[in-house]
């Protein structure tokens, strides 16, 4: 029997009140900033799915890849009875793992954890029609604040794909592994993506398309600001950029406001002022190596067992055990 749980993990009122925390601090440091999972709004995750398909952004389509070629192999070495994913967003690569993991005979429930409520339930759907028997369990989560991971009954797999880690900082990416290694047991494994370091050009434009999808997924957080603290951004007002940083080795993703301008942000009783040229960092995406992922994860406990790369060597994908 197909079964859809939806699992709220956070608090009443829990991400309305880090917006505005994040907001206040982000806004009021020097330089501006803003943390990435504001841009996952309903219209922020629909303008990620079409950036998924633009002819520039070549990191759905490697991990995809990855994905099509590993798929049974993963299912063989964790044998999950649980695939749990953090960030699932549509949830579209993820049938790859599930068409393995069940023709192997061991998936029982999917576990697909995410911020945007829209996209989390539209994907848990779709994958609920598609799987007869699967039982799902959406988890409405901040995988910073709560990981949602379910009680074990059997070997459970972790997915983190699309590079979302990257868009962690360093120190948060150190929390963030360390965290959901304390949550799992020794027959648990996770599987991540990680894009990889390459020619900046690819890059660069891989985060600044031709038509413009991502300077509009950019500046959508703005128009979450405004929607959530009754702000008055005039997205038109900002520029978007992708800058990348060889010393981090990330992109940098940036909205540069065009003139001498000031904000109101009601919802938070806070008016913010922005020089002209002055900018706004919303994003970073990290770019990996091997010995750095590899050094990461052990560092946070784990042990890689397994490293894939797409034929042209853009993206990779590691399978890791309880160290
Ligand atoms: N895994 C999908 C989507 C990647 S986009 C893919 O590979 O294509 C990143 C996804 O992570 C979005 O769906 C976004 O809503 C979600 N996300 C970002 N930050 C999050 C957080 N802190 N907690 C939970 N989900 C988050
Ligand atoms: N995890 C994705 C990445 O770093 C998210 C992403 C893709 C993104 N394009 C973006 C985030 C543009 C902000 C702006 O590639």
């Amino acid at each position: 029997m197909n079964q859809l749980h939806i699992e709220r993990c956070l608090p009443d009122g829990f991400l309305a009140a880090a917006l505005r925390a994040d907001a206040q601090a982000g806004l009021t440091a020097v330089p501006k900033t803003l943390p990435p999972k504001w841009f996952y709004d309903e219209r922020g995750s629909e303008l990620f799915e079409k950036i998924t398909l633009l002819p520039e952004y070549y990191p759905t389509r490697a991990e995809r890849s990855i994905l099509a070629a590993a798929a049974p192999g993963i299912a063989a070495a964790t044998g999950a009875s649980a695939l749990v994913e953090l960030g699932s967003g549509s949830s579209e690569k993820t049938r790859l793992l599930l068409d393995a993991l069940r023709d192997a005979g061991s998936l029982r429930s999917y576990v697909p954890v995410d911020v945007s409520e829209s996209a989390l339930i539209g994907a848990a759907h779709r994958v609920l029609a598609s799987y007869p028997g699967l039982t799902v369990n959406a988890v409405v989560s901040d995988f910073e604040a709560r990981l949602g991971l379910p009680a074990p009954d059997g070997p459970r797999l972790v997915a983190f794909l699309g590079s979302t880690i990257g868009n962690l900082l360093p120190p948060e990416r150190a929390a963030f592994l360390a965290r959901l290694r304390a949550g799992l047991r020794e027959d648990d494994a996770l599987l991540l993506g990680t894009d990889l370091v390459k020619d900046p050009a690819v890059l660069l434009d891989a985060y600044d398309d031709a038509a413009g999808v991502t300077a509009a997924f950019n500046k959508n957080v703005l128009a979450v600001l405004n929607a959530e603290l009754g702000a008055d951004f005039d997205p038109d007002a900002f520029d978007h950029m992708a800058v990348w940083d060889p010393q981090a080795e990330w992109i940098e993703m940036r909205l540069r406001s065009a003139e001498d301008q000031v904000v109101h942000l009601p919802g938070i009783g806070l008016t913010v002022q922005f020089g002209a040229g002055e900018q706004l960092r919303t994003e970073v995406s990290a770019k990996f190596r091997r010995d750095g992922v590899a050094a990461e994860l052990a560092a946070a406990g784990f042990a890689m067992r397994s490293w894939w790369t797409d034929e042209q060597g853009r993206f990779a994908l590691s399978l890791s055990v309880p160290a």
